[in-house]
């Protein structure tokens, strides 16, 4: 069985690579069909932009597709900046200015009501398929940027259990409790059965 993986993140298919090892499917990178171009995400929810990316790509290769999208929801911002976490201070933010904007929307909220949850939802699309898998770590924002590893808000969030930020842990580390990992062995349940034929459409 193959699969294509919807995104040109080098990043995201690395750990959805590393993962899904063991699987017996052959899974396949944007990078091989060029012709797809950027794909918007214009949803109103994490579900409609990755369905919106695996049927995108589902319908120009007739490839089985799976899409991520994430998002941060922050419980004081009753849930922002959510499904536009990369875009949360401007259409072009780079990510020092989203975690700075965060920052400054949350100045004088105190530790106990800093509760934010990192929110993944991956879409399996295919004939007659329509799967989602989700995967979420609750934590809280810290009020100051701490750590150099990964990227996007991880300098200020914190995972419940943690005193240290995702951008303090290694990058195994983070991927063996993150969101995405989360979602992703919830993915790989899922491709497992439709490789063996206990899920059809
Ligand atoms: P995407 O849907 O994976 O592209 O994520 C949207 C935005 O959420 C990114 O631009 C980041 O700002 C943020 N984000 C997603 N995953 C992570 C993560 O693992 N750590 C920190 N920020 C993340």
């Amino acid at each position: 069985m193959e699969v294509v993986i919807a995104t040109h993140n080098r990043h995201k298919v690395e750990e959805i690579l590393d993962i899904m090892s063991g699987l017996e499917i052959e899974l396949l990178s944007l990078d091989s069909f060029p012709e797809i171009g950027e794909i918007v995400e214009d949803g109103d929810t994490l579900e409609d932009n990755a369905r919106k990316k695996a049927r995108t790509v589902y319908n120009a290769t007739g490839i089985l597709s799976l899409a991520d999208d994430t998002g941060l929801e922050v419980a004081a911002l009753g849930g922002r900046p959510g499904v536009y976490s990369a875009r949360y201070s401007g259409e072009h933010a780079t990510y020092e200015q989203n975690n700075l904007k965060l920052l400054g929307e949350l100045k004088g909220v105190p530790a106990e009501k800093r509760t934010a949850k990192f929110r993944c939802v991956i879409s399996i699309i295919g004939n007659g398929i329509d799967e989602i898998a989700v995967g979420e770590v609750p934590g809280r924002i810290i009020d100051e940027v701490r750590g150099n590893n990964g990227f996007g808000y991880d300098p200020l969030f914190m995972a419940d259990g943690y005193d240290i930020t995702y951008a303090e842990m290694d990058s195994e580390t983070k991927n063996s409790l993150s969101h995405r990992a989360r979602a992703l062995e919830r993915a790989k349940t899922i491709l497992k059965d439709l490789a063996g034929g206990n899920r059809t459409a």
